[in-house]
């Protein structure tokens, strides 16, 4: 075994309390600030992406939200407002940016210096595709990470994609988006609310029989 000799008399690694910082310093050097990429769809924004990025920041020098401008699916919301939500819910984080990209994630992480891809898991059922998709990407970039974070519990069943479904239903999606998310969706689906309240208050067309049929 070698022992790494410094200037300070009588300390040797092995025995130093100082030694996780010596090692550090003298085997491997400081380690860097880590730039990573937060990549995804975010239409829309959930309080589970929220939650992953106050995360991020809190571990990362810099964090970017890289939304993904994807020609071939048609967003509920466009690139532009899923812009504008992203940065105002984040604008407390000073480390943290926001913007979009499009192509191969791996070659946008490079052009902004990303080391490292961050990733939420919720439960069990999203790990074959993250580890599907991590794999494919170190296949593309041997040298960039990806690192998985778990959002709080209480959003481990949240996704845009059911979001989006209750949302459409006109149904409440108080509590799994953030409030100005909330209000989009409520100005962009206004009809489909104002249906919803009606029938909930037994004012739209066929309301009431429905209710006498529900009793009955
Ligand atoms: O929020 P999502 O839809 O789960 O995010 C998926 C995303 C955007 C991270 C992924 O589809 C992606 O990185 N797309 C960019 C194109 C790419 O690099 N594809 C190869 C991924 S293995």
């Amino acid at each position: 075994m070698t022992t790494l000799r410094t200037n300070t008399p009588n300390c040797h690694l092995h025995s130093c309390p100082h030694r996780i910082f010596y090692s550090r310093l003298f085997l491997r050097g400081p380690l860097k600030p880590v730039s990573a990429l937060y990549p995804g769809s975010f239409d829309p924004p959930t309080n589970g992406h929220l939650d992953l990025i106050e995360r991020g920041a809190k571990i990362f020098e810099e964090l970017v939200v890289g939304i993904l401008r994807n020609t071939e699916k048609s967003p509920m919301f466009s690139l532009a407002e899923r812009l504008e939500m992203l940065k105002t819910l984040t604008a407390h984080l000073k480390n943290v940016r926001i913007e979009a990209f499009h192509g191969l994630m791996v070659e946008y992480a490079k052009s902004i210096d990303a080391t490292c891809v961050l990733r939420g898991i919720r439960a069990v059922s999203d790990y074959e595709y993250e580890l599907q998709m991590a794999l494919m990407n170190r296949k593309l970039e041997p040298t960039l990470e990806t690192v998985f974070m778990m959002p709080a519990d209480k959003y481990s069943y949240v996704s845009s994609r059911l979001v989006r479904e209750v949302a459409q239903a006109g149904g409440p999606v108080k509590g799994l988006v953030p409030e100005v998310v909330e209000q989009k969706l409520r100005e962009k689906l206004e009809p489909a609310y104002r249906f919803h309240d009606e029938m909930q208050e037994g004012r739209a067309p066929g309301a009431k029989e429905k209710k006498r049929k529900r009793k009955s």
